[in-house]
């Protein structure tokens, strides 16, 4: 069993300022980051210094403020010290022109080569006019940026710069250093160093090359399982048949693989398992599959029988397969005889921990925001979860995981 990991110095913010009126705001920002008890390491555009003075940010910061890439004496290359040493790039205000040179690669001034030279989580918080926010450059720009892991806070909407209302606000500092913080902790949380598997959504059996057999879940319960799993310091692997993307907080370190049939499932849950501490099988797997045919079936032909034979018992698959030191989650949605089933459910399926759904509870299950469960373990009392969000439900289910596997498991 891996042990924790230990607690490292302070985190080491490396603050990007580029050339925008609410450069400004960069002073206050400063102060919150080293409020939380961050190094700040502020790196300047020159067009950022039209609107701030680096001295500003270094008194506050407590270190120097760098605006170039060759005049430190101390070093040739501070780009890649910046960038190798950061636990979080954040760049506030982020310009359109910043944004651009970004995703564009270029690496012609300190921020932009730091930038690159980092594996470290990057939060852009943009600030601009809402015409050039919503100029089709900066948000194809942006979605190149999202799907390279780059994590993007606000705008907000406000008063701008000029006199003007619209979105293109700075988001605030404090709201900044909180997001900063919510993106570090990630590292620090009770499944640090934990690598979860969560599958989630509603499998699709194909019919024909058009229709398919499916089921009412969304996936948004697994989803928020991988979200709250991913703050909690673990390395997420998310195998889902839904459509729901995890928030941008976390997309860094989740993994998502996205799955079709119940079969596809099986496969990409049996390839990830060997490597997973923690598996949570939040999926609504169908029982039934059938053979597809090869070409849409057309109605002139009258309505056709249907043929179906089981799925995979995905679950049951690799509980046969399991390591005494994983922890193994099941769900069971029930629709009668809740507790009953689920009992039942919970001996039969050899998982450590069985959440209990009744989908037909009002606000609760299938495609709702919010669920109200029973976890059910063996030789423990059930535990209920009133209705709540999917991510308290889910906060409740790991911090059982994280017990589990803190004792060692079985
Ligand atoms: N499951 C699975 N493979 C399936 C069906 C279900 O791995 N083909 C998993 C689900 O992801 C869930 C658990 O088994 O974690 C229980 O699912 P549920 O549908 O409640 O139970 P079933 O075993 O299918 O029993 P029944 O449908 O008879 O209630």
């Amino acid at each position: 069993m891996p042990s924790a990991t230990p607690e490292p110095g302070p985190h080491r913010i490396v603050l990007g300022v580029a050339g925008g009126v609410a450069a400004y705001k960069s002073a206050e920002l400063t102060r919150r980051l080293r409020a939380r008890g961050y190094e700040v390491h502020p790196v300047l555009t020159r067009e950022a210094t039209r609107f701030i003075g680096p001295t500003t940010l270094a008194a506050l910061a407590g270190r120097p403020a760098r605006t170039e890439l060759f005049d430190d004496p101390t070093t040739p290359i501070p780009h890649t010290r910046l960038g190798q040493g950061a636990d979080c790039v954040v760049v506030a205000p982020a310009t359109a022109h910043l944004i651009a040179r970004y995703a564009l690669g270029l690496a012609d001034d300190l921020l932009t080569a730091t930038l690159l030279a980092t594996r470290a989580p990057v939060v852009l918080c943009p600030a601009m006019h809402t015409e050039m926010w919503e100029s089709p450059s900066v948000r194809e720009n942006l979605a190149t940026l999202r799907r390279r892991g780059v994590l993007v806070l606000g705008p907000d909407e406000g008063p701008l710069a000029g006199g003007d209302e619209g979105l293109g606000r700075l988001v605030e500092p404090e709201a900044i250093a909180a997001f900063v913080a919510r993106v570090l902790e990630g590292y620090r949380g009770a499944l640090s160093g934990r690598r979860v598997l969560v599958s989630a959504g509603g499998t699709r059996e194909a019919l024909d090359p058009v229709r398919v057999l499916t089921n009412r879940s969304s996936g948004r319960q697994g989803v928020a399982l991988a979200e709250v799993a991913a703050r909690l310091g673990a390395e997420v692997t998310l195998v889902t048949a839904g459509a729901h993307e995890v928030a941008p907080d976390v997309a860094r370190a989740v993994a998502v693989v996205r799955v079709e049939s119940a079969a596809e499932m099986r496969d990409a849950l049996e390839r990830a398992f060997e490597d997973t501490d923690a598996l949570v099988m939040a999926a609504a797997v169908s029982d039934f599959t059938l053979e597809a045919a090869r070409d849409k079936i057309k109605r002139a032909d009258g309505a056709p029988t249907l043929v179906l034979s089981e799925a995979p018992d995905v679950l049951a698959g690799l509980v046969a397969r399991r390591r005494p030191d994983q922890v193994l989650v099941g769900f069971a949605a029930e629709t009668t005889d809740v507790e009953a089933n689920a009992a039942r459910k919970l001996a039969a399926k050899g998982v450590d921990l069985l959440v209990v759904n009744d989908v037909t509870a009002p606000g609760a299950g299938f495609d709702h925001e919010t669920n109200e469960v029973v976890i059910l373990s063996l030789g423990a009392e059930p535990q209920r979860v009133p209705l709540r969000s999917k991510g308290a439900v889910a906060e409740a289910v790991l911090a059982r995981v994280a017990a589990l596997l803190d004792r060692g498991a079985r």
